[in-house]
């Protein structure tokens, strides 16, 4: 573990549990009477999506999608790849898409094409965090945990060289070190 950072943006896991149990709220109150079916981004959400989904009190079902971003310079180009498809059909079925973190919104924007495609009733998304800052493509959120500054995050799923997604808490390095 490379342990936590000294840069701008912390979140403690108590402030974290908090933003999750309102986003849960808020999608139990919105979906009431459906049934969600909730698509978590690999790696980086997967445990905002186990937390999420316990604060979500509805029946619902859910499903995984692996993208590779390819590193920057792909990334930046638009380019993405599916790694890993989804198992189950979404056809007719109100789906939340579940990110870490949108960025440049090019991984989101690519997803939601891929998923309109398959004509669900509906598509929304929640992101547990959002740089605004670093937006190329304009993509909507609509559950947002927190809206941070351009810096380099890790921890709660997000990585730091791979290592660092068990950390409880999100943390930063300062731009500086990267
Ligand atoms: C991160 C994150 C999003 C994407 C956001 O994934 O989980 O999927 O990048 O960036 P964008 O808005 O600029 O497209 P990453 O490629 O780091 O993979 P990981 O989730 O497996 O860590």
């Amino acid at each position: 573990m490379l342990g936590p950072g000294n840069g701008p943006v912390q979140i403690p896991e108590d402030a974290i549990r908090r933003r999750v149990a309102e986003l849960g709220a808020a999608i139990a109150q919105d979906y009431q009477g459906r049934t969600p079916h909730l698509i978590c981004v690999l790696n980086g959400a997967f445990i905002f999506m186990a937390d999420l989904v316990r604060a979500i009190p509805l029946p619902l079902t859910l499903d995984f999608i692996a993208i590779s971003s390819y590193g920057n310079a792909f990334k930046s180009s638009g380019e993405v790849e599916l790694l890993k498809d989804l198992r189950l059909p979404i056809h007719g079925r109100d789906v939340i898409v579940v990110e870490d973190i949108v960025d440049t919104g090019l991984t989101l924007a690519y997803l939601l094409d891929y998923l309109e495609a398959r004509k669900p009733a509906s598509v929304r998304v929640a992101a547990l965090l959002s740089k605004p800052q670093r937006r190329q493509v304009e993509v909507p959120i609509h559950y947002l945990g927190f809206e941070i500054e351009d810096a380099y995050v890790y921890g709660y799923g997000l990585d730091r060289a791979q290592f660092d997604r068990n950390l409880p808490f999100i943390t930063s390095i300062r731009p500086e070190e990267e």
